[in-house]
């Protein structure tokens, strides 16, 4: 695999041809490449890639609040989506084999990326807003027909904490009207669009027609979520998650397009985003303690 360091990003590549590149700022991926050159990942033509905004993109991560942080919780004045997005984080290098579970894949299969986040390296507004010992590894690993990434959370401080953690993942598609989403059905889920009403939904795959902003919980963590073709229920992306119990599916759809800065008009339709995570309540991480958790994202089955 060939690894460059660039002053802003990395980029990576396998001998096959497939790549990937992750912004220092935030950790975002913004590109995953399959060999035909097909970009996998929405990242909007308005995004900010200099460190003025979170990127519009790619795969946000989301620390250590989901959403606008509650009041009188530790979180409280940080903001929306917490500080993993909007901070600059270091690579810590790479290496070229992996190991899931008995599956060992060695040499030019793979590549993964690592990129640390500490408390000390927090700008001085958001370390105040959080002032919690803590480190973050997180891993992004390109196969040649997947992306995983995952998170590694430490507590180094002497008392326990509390967070939420998603990746805000925007997957690149044709056509929002032509694709809907699988192993959803029957499940709670949280919908933001109408005052976080409590719903469950009886049919067998979600379609996206308008706004779309739902949180389900306490998903089966063996099940994949699919993201099919409507047209002949071809798997256009499967994705696996580790630890992650809690899924948010997103999509602003006309007017909130309208109201975003750094979102084209028109470019809902090309994305959508399928969110992995923990955030229907909080993981509570003891003095020295670790938590770890992923996703891996397959294009195709
Ligand atoms: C989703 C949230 O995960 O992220 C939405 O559920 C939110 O409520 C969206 O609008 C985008 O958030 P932001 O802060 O990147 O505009």
């Amino acid at each position: 695999p060939t690894v460059t360091v660039h002053e802003n990003r990395i980029d990576a590549s396998l001998p096959t041809g497939e790549s990937v590149t992750v912004y220092l700022y935030g950790a975002t991926v913004t590109s995953w490449k399959l060999a035909t050159g097909e970009e996998q990942l929405f990242v909007s033509e308005k995004a900010h890639l200099d460190g003025s905004k979170p990127i519009r993109g790619g795969i946000p991560v989301v620390f250590p609040v989901f959403g606008p942080p509650p009041k009188n919780h530790a979180t409280s004045s940080l903001p929306q989506h917490g500080f993993a997005r909007n901070s600059y984080w270091e690579f810590l290098g790479k290496s070229s084999s992996e190991s899931l579970g008995n599956d060992t894949r060695k040499g030019d299969d793979s590549v993964v990326l690592d990129f640390g986040l500490s408390s000390a390296m927090l700008s001085e507004q958001f370390r105040k807003a959080w002032s919690y010992d803590f480190g973050l590894v997180y891993s992004v690993t390109l196969f040649k027909d997947s992306l995983r990434t995952s998170l590694r959370v430490q507590n180094q401080g002497n008392q326990p904490f509390e967070f939420q953690f998603l990746m805000h993942t925007y997957l690149r598609i044709k056509d929002i009207l032509s694709i809907r989403i699988k192993n959803l059905q029957s499940k709670t889920y949280v919908d933001k669009t109408e005052s976080y009403a409590v719903k469950t939904d009886s049919s067998p795959a979600v379609v996206i027609m308008r706004e779309t902003d739902s949180v389900y919980q306490s998903l089966d963590p063996n099940v994949p979520i699919i993201v099919a073709s409507s047209e002949d229920d071809n798997p256009i992306f499967s994705i696996f998650r580790e630890g992650l119990d809690d899924l948010t599916i997103w999509n602003p759809w006309v007017e909130k397009a309208k109201g975003m800065s750094d979102f084209g008009d028109d470019e809902y339709r090309q994305m959508v985003c399928v969110e992995p995570g923990s955030v229907s309540c909080w993981q509570t991480l003891d003095a020295e303690d670790a938590w770890e958790s992923g996703q891996t994202i397959r294009s195709g089955h």
